[in-house]
C-alpha cells in the first residue's frame, strides 16, 4: 500500500493503516485507553471535516465560557483545542495517564474505524461526518502532496485515484470506514450522531442546533434570540479560520514525527469542487463504486 508518503500502509483487520502512527495507535488504544460512558468522540475519516468539527463542537460546549470577540480559537488552532487521541496515546505512556486525568465529559478526536475501536467504547456517544467520496479524494490527494517531502515527485491524481479507488488510502477502504459508523448510527441513533459536510455547509444553523442538542448543551430560546447560533457558525466558517494568523503561521504538532503546516487543513472548504480535477470517465467510476458499496444501506452522500 506505498504510493500516497514514503511510509507503506499496512492492511489490519480490513483497514488500511500506517504502521508507525496509525497501527501503533490502535494498540495503544485497544491495550491502554479506558473508555467512559461520558466520552464524546468525534469520529472521522481524513479531508471529510475534521477540522472544521472540531473548532464547532468546541465553541458549542465553551459558548458559555467565552466571549466570542475574545475566543480561544481565534488565537489558537482547532486541532489544538480537540485532542486527537490517536496520536496521543501511541506516543508515550505519560499521556494515557494524563488522558485519565481529563475531567468528563472527555472530547476526543479519531480517525480510528468503529471495528477497530475498544468494544468498551460502545457506551460513548459519537459525532461522525461523512463527504462525498469524490471531495475527500481531490482534498487528500492535494493535501498528501503538500506534505509529500520534496525530493519524491508529485503524486499523480491517476495514482491517487487508482489507491483511493482500491480502498488503499489511511484509514481507509473510505466507504467501509462510513458505513461502519452509518451501520451503527441506526442501530443506536443516541450513541452517533451521524453528519454530511455537504448538509453543515447547506444549513449549518440547523445542523449547529443538532450537534448542541446531541452534546447535551443545548441552544436555549434565549441564545438562539441573541444570535449565538450565527456567532458559531461564523467563528468557525471557512472564511473566518483562514484568515486567522494562527492557522496562516502555525506548525501542526500531532506528535513528534506527525508535523503539520496549519494552513494545509484550509484549502478550499467547498462541496463539489472535485469536478474541477476529476475527469468525467473518474467520476462515473467512483460514483459506480459509491453505489455498489453503500447499495441497501440506506445511505446517500450529500444532500
Ligand atoms: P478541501 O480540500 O476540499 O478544501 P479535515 O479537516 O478532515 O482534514 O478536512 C479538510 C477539508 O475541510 C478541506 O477540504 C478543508 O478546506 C475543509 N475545511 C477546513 N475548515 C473548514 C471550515 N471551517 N469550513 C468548511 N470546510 C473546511
Amino acid at each position: 500500500g506505498k504510493g500516497w508518503m514514503t511510509e507503506h500502509l499496512v492492511h489490519y483487520h480490513g483497514f488500511w493503516l500506517t504502521p508507525k502512527a496509525a497501527l501503533k495507535g490502535v494498540m495503544w488504544i485497544q491495550d491502554h485507553f479506558k473508555p467512559r460512558p461520558t466520552d464524546i468522540f468525534l469520529a472521522t475519516f481524513p479531508k471529510t471535516g475534521t477540522t472544521w468539527l472540531k473548532a464547532l463542537v468546541f465553541a458549542i460546549i465553551n459558548r458559555t465560557r467565552y466571549d466570542f470577540s475574545d475566543h480561544p480559537l481565534l488565537t489558537t488552532g482547532p486541532h489544538d483545542c480537540f485532542p486527537f487521541l490517536d496520536a496521543y496515546l501511541y506516543q508515550n505512556d505519560q499521556s494515557v495517564s494524563n488522558l485519565d486525568a481529563f475531567p468528563s465529559p472527555r472530547l476526543l478526536s479519531t480517525h480510528m474505524p468503529y471495528t477497530l475501536l475498544p468494544d468498551s467504547s460502545a457506551g460513548s456517544r459519537f459525532v461522525y461526518i461523512c463527504r462525498d467520496p469524490k471531495d475527500v479524494l481531490v482534498s487528500k490527494w492535494l493535501f498528501m502532496n503538500k506534505l509529500r517531502p520534496k525530493e519524491l515527485p508529485p503524486l499523480s491524481l491517476e495514482e491517487a485515484f487508482k489507491l483511493f479507488c482500491q480502498g488503499i488510502s489511511h484509514y481507509g477502504p473510505y466507504w467501509d470506514h462510513v458505513l461502519g459508523y452509518w451501520k451503527e448510527s441506526l442501530k443506536t441513533p443516541e450513541k452517533i450522531l451521524f453528519l454530511k459536510y455537504e448538509e453543515l455547509k447547506k444549513e449549518p444553523l440547523v445542523v449547529v442546533k443538532r450537534l448542541a442538542e446531541f452534546l447535551g448543551h443545548p441552544i436555549s430560546m434565549g441564545e438562539e434570540s441573541k444570535g449565538v447560533v450565527q456567532e458559531i457558525v461564523r467563528l468557525c466558517s471557512f472564511e473566518n479560520l483562514t484568515n486567522l494568523e494562527v492557522n496562516k503561521r502555525s506548525l501542526q504538532k500531532f506528535s513528534s514525527d506527525i508535523i503539520v503546516d496549519s494552513r494545509h487543513f484550509f484549502r478550499k472548504g467547498e462541496v463539489g469542487d472535485s469536478k474541477n480535477y476529476l475527469t468525467a470517465e473518474m467520476i462515473e467510476r467512483l460514483d459506480e463504486i459509491t453505489v455498489d458499496k453503500i447499495y441497501g444501506s440506506g445511505l446517500i452522500f450529500g444532500t
